[in-house]
């Protein structure tokens, strides 16, 4: 009995790892997503579902999530600075994401990931 359950944890652990991931890992990564968004005061003007400033992370999973380069545009809004408009009617360049080492592609696509996989 204990072998068979044992055999079972290893036939998902491999299937986990056919698709790439391990579930730990991705799990992880969306950790590390999360800890970035938190040191980069995103959400200061992002609620995960609530708008504030900026629209909720929600609202832009759920505009582009499925769609070709939706991870592009993402990363592009947050490497670009475009000019941004506050509820105040303020204007202020977008923050640039900062990454550990700096401009980390990797890390900065994880975050877009992370966001277009958030769910209501
Ligand atoms: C000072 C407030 C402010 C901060 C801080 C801020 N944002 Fe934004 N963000 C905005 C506003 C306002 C918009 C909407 C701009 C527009 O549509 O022209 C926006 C747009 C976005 C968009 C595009 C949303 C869409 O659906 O088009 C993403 C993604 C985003 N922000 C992510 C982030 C992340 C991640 C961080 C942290 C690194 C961050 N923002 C920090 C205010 C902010």
């Amino acid at each position: 009995m204990k072998k068979s359950t044992g055999m079972l944890v290893t036939a998902t652990a491999a299937t986990f790892a056919l698709a790439g991931f391990s579930a730990g890992a991705l799990a992880q990564s969306f950790e590390a997503a999360k800890d970035l968004v938190e040191q980069n005061n995103c959400k200061q003007c992002h609620g995960i579902k609530k708008d504030k400033d900026g629209p909720s992370f929600l609202k832009t999973a759920e505009r582009l999530r499925g769609k070709a380069g939706a991870e592009a545009e993402i990363v592009t809004h947050l490497t670009s600075g475009k000019k941004i408009k506050l509820a105040d009617g303020t204007t202020e360049d977008h923050k640039i994401i900062k990454t550990m080492p700096p401009k980390d592609m990797a890390q900065i696509k994880n975050v877009a990931q992370y966001i277009l996989s958030i769910q209501p």
